[in-house]
């Protein structure tokens, strides 16, 4: 039997894309994108991420993590993104005049999936308006500077407001009101983008409310469900038991509990976006990723309940407001009250588009096994604060991957005439291509060439040994390349 917490993957989607672009990803380190890079690599797509330091980690770093965990994961080396250190509240990005260049040669898309997901904010100078609107007139400004004419961003189905009934992929401004200003900051962003449509070939995805990876639980975010679940995890415990053993926590909720809540998991969101990306017959559409059969807040609750082993839910209908009526529902409507003007959302988001070209492709049902992996996962990543140790792996240098070439001279003889695509996977991977400079040197620039060339793809940790080997030293490989090897 699988271990539950064994992935079992898909295998790589088809790229019907032209295969010598690139496309250049914003939000690589977030949710949705860290399972968007994951797809689009896998399935061979060339790709620069625009991403900013944190605290701890430079861009490099932080993408070498996300990889490396991946290749943990599926057992297998991924290629690496070329990375652009950037951010998209400054004009052109951030970005230099180098790697500026470099982007208007090598992209002919970009996908603007960086995004705050932050509800509360009145001030449109900061956020969540800074980077979801200035940001997205950047991200436009740099498209039409650099010349690249395809546009895909990833919006929310919540640009409908507090709009009830069905929803459609083409409608947009229909006068909605919106519930906070993450609502209302995405709504402005699709709409600049949306405008831009007779320049710009426009595709817009609209995720619903996004929970953690189908099979491992995994999240890097604690918003919607896994802001619930941290919560319980950390109140239910405390609660005083009943006779039979049950946790009492009484509450009683300001809705019916059969309100449609609709829930994807983030690995179906980046497969979604990722495989119509990758056929250009989708493009210029908007696509709803939703639940095909939306789960309710009384199945999660009920859930939780088993989960939990607690009791006391009382449904008050469909009323404005309660007062808590124990310190448990105090606290629980305390650190959830931005969420709460969603209890009563009767929404239905038509997936038409999605049906069309992607026929099969759904969100895996949300079920109490499900709930159960993102707790699980929940704790071991102690809600969020656990820190993952940097990786230890810099990235090749491009002298190395000379002197790698020189040691062949079969390779030396090839980059004579036509450039040499160089694609080192694994751990401090990277895209290069080879080239002879005027005076006969080898010259190693960042970014695989656009001719259809020759390419080679080629385990770091095998570059690696056959340099040492051809410096004459031994047994120097750190491990976490030898494994790889
Ligand atoms: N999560 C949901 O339930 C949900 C639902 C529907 C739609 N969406 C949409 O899906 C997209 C991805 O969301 P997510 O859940 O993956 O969010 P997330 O986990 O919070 O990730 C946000 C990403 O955007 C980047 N970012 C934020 N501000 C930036 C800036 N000023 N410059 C450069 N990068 C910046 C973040 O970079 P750092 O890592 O450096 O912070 C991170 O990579 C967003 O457009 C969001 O609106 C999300």
């Amino acid at each position: 039997m699988n271990h539950p917490l064994v992935p079992k993957r898909e295998s790589p989607i088809q790229n019907f894309r032209d295969s010598t672009e690139y496309v250049l990803l914003t939000g690589a380190t977030g949710l949705v994108g860290q399972f968007l890079l994951k797809e689009l690599l896998m399935a061979g797509v060339r790709v620069a991420v625009l991403v900013r330091p944190s605290r701890r980690l430079s861009p490099q770093s932080r993408i070498e993590l996300i990889l490396q965990r991946w290749e943990r994961d599926l057992g297998r080396l991924l290629p690496r993104p070329v990375i652009l250190p950037g951010e998209v509240t400054s004009q052109r990005v951030g970005l230099g005049d180098s790697q500026f260049s470099w982007v208007a040669q090598n992209c002919s898309a970009i996908i603007h999936n960086a995004a705050v997901v932050s509800f509360e904010e009145e001030d449109l100078s900061r956020e969540p308006w800074a980077t979801n609107v200035k940001g997205t007139e950047y991200v436009l400004s740099l498209a039409s500077d650099a010349g690249i004419r395809e546009m895909h961003y990833v919006s929310t189905a919540f640009v409908c407001g507090d709009r009830q009934g069905v929803i459609t992929e083409d409608e947009l401004d229909c006068g909605q009101s919106f519930r906070n200003a993450y609502e209302e900051s995405k709504f402005r962003a699709e709409s600049l983008i949306r405008a831009q449509a007779d320049k710009l070939d426009v595709t817009i995805y609209r995720p619903s409310v996004i929970a953690g990876d189908s099979v491992t639980g995994f999240t890097s975010s604690y918003h919607g469900l896994m802001l619930y679940l941290r919560l319980l995890d950390l109140l239910v415990p405390q609660q005083p038991r009943n006779a039979m053993g049950q946790h009492e926590t009484p509450i009683e909720l300001p809705m019916r509990g059969d309100e449609p809540h609709d829930l994807v998991t983030v690995d179906f969101v980046g497969r979604a976006i990722a495989t119509l990306f990758c056929n250009p017959l989708a493009h210029g559409r908007t696509f709803h990723l939703c639940a095909d059969q939306p789960t309710t807040f009384r199945d999660v609750i009920d859930w939780c309940c088993e989960i939990y082993n607690s009791g006391g839910v009382v449904y008050r209908g469909d009323c404005e407001d309660v007062t808590p009526t124990s310190e448990f529902s105090r606290l629980f409507f305390d650190q959830s009250r931005v969420y709460q003007s969603y209890n009563r959302c009767q929404t239905r988001f038509e997936m038409e588009n999605l049906k069309r070209f992607c026929p099969g492709l759904h969100s895996p049902e949300i079920d109490e096994a499900m709930v159960r992996r993102f707790i699980h996962f929940g704790r071991r990543d102690r809600w969020g604060k656990a820190r993952p140790k940097a990786p230890t792996c810099p990235p090749v240098s491009s002298d190395r991957i000379g002197a790698w070439i020189s040691s062949h001279s079969g390779l030396r003889r090839k980059i004579a005439h036509h450039p040499l695509g160089i694609r080192l996977l694994g751990p401090g991977g990277g895209d290069y291509s080879a080239t002879r400079g005027s005076s006969g040197e080898i010259q190693v620039t960042l970014g695989l060439p656009r001719e259809h060339g020759e390419l080679i793809d080629l385990p770091v940790a095998q570059l690696i040994e056959s340099a040492l080997h051809f410096d004459g030293l031994n047994n120097q490989t750190p491990d976490n390349l030898r494994q790889f090897a």
